[in-house]
């Protein structure tokens, strides 16, 4: 059993993570942190919120964190996931308010409290991740490991150079590749290629009550790509920690820009650099059949309980 703290900016692609995570028997979510991301911090908490109940997820806790990034303006993703966060999903509204306190301190207190024994892994801005770091540097060796969906090392999304995640706050971004740990990344390389093509949708009809969340969340996600189907970026994040061997992994260096005029936020990738000291695992490849595979298994444990 693998233990995830999830930080989360829900967000349609998030709530999908979520729900491979809530359907994957070798997985434990131990914990939910909320980051202003795709929608402002109020609604990524409502969502996240009610996702919980919606999921089943039980006594979790979910805490807010941080609402906007370390130090620029609000960038918000309301064109592709709604303006409520979850596009035309529309989930009963949660009955239990989030737990007490602050993101930062929840991970910080989870993951001492279980030292190399919990996975993070993060999904949206990385602001509530560096303000971790900053704060107590000992995550860095208390985290089992850190798997992010974010980045690329060939494109952005946002704008042409940079991922949505990284743009947002790319700060947090560099004080978190920076850390000293071995960032899991999965970028736009790869999660572009998990695609909710028109065969996956059909799978994903005949699953009863979570259907009412996969359809028209996946049928209203604002980016249809040339290939086909909006791509399910955070659920990636999810299955490299079901199963790794799903991606092919290369050690690299990365750097986050900060400075650039049209490059804020890219992910500068060293592949060569790596016998140096590489910070991060980039993944570069993903086997989209035997990923989908996954992620409807578990999808379709979650609608038969
Ligand atoms: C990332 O940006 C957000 O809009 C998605 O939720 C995902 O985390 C993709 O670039
Ligand atoms: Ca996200």
């Amino acid at each position: 059993m693998t233990k995830l703290l999830i930080d989360c900016d829900p967000g349609i692609d998030d709530a999908l993570a979520l729900a491979l995570a809530a359907g994957s028997p070798s997985l434990e979510i131990v914990g939910i942190t909320t980051v202003g991301g795709n929608v402002d911090l109020s609604l990524t908490t409502a969502n996240a919120l009610a996702l919980r109940e919606f999921l089943d997820l039980g006594e979790v806790p979910v805490v807010a964190g941080s609402p906007g990034a370390l130090l620029r303006h609000d960038v918000r993703a309301t064109t592709v996931h709604g303006s409520s966060g979850l596009g035309d999903a529309v989930l009963p509204p949660a009955t239990r308010p989030a737990e007490d306190g602050h993101a930062v301190d929840f991970i910080i207190e989870t993951l001492r409290a279980a030292p190399g024994e919990i996975t993070l892994v993060a999904i949206g801005p990385l602001t509530n991740i560096a303000l971790a770091v900053r704060k107590e540097p000992r995550v860095v060796e208390w985290a089992r490991d850190f798997v992010i969906m974010g980045g690329s090392y060939t494109r952005g999304n946002t704008n042409p150079a940079a991922e949505f995640n990284m743009l947002a706050d790319p700060e947090a971004a560099a004080i978190v590749f920076e850390a000293g740990w071995s960032v899991k990344m999965l970028g736009l390389d790869v999660t572009l290629t998990a695609l909710v093509t028109s065969d996956v949708l059909e799978r994903m009809r005949p699953l009863g009550r979570l259907s009412d969340l996969l359809v028209p969340a996946a049928t209203s996600y604002g980016v249809v790509t040339a290939e086909g189907g909006p791509a399910i970026h955070d659920a990636c994040a999810v299955a490299y920690v079901l199963d790794a061997s799903l991606f092919t992994c290369v050690p690299a260096v990365v750097r986050v820009e900060t400075a650039g005029r049209y490059t804020s936020g890219m992910t500068v990738t060293d592949f060569k650099a790596a016998d140096r000291g590489a910070n991060a695992l980039v993944a570069t490849s993903l086997d989209v059949k035997r990923f989908w595979d996954v992620v409807l298994d578990a999808y379709t444990r979650l609608a038969a309980r």
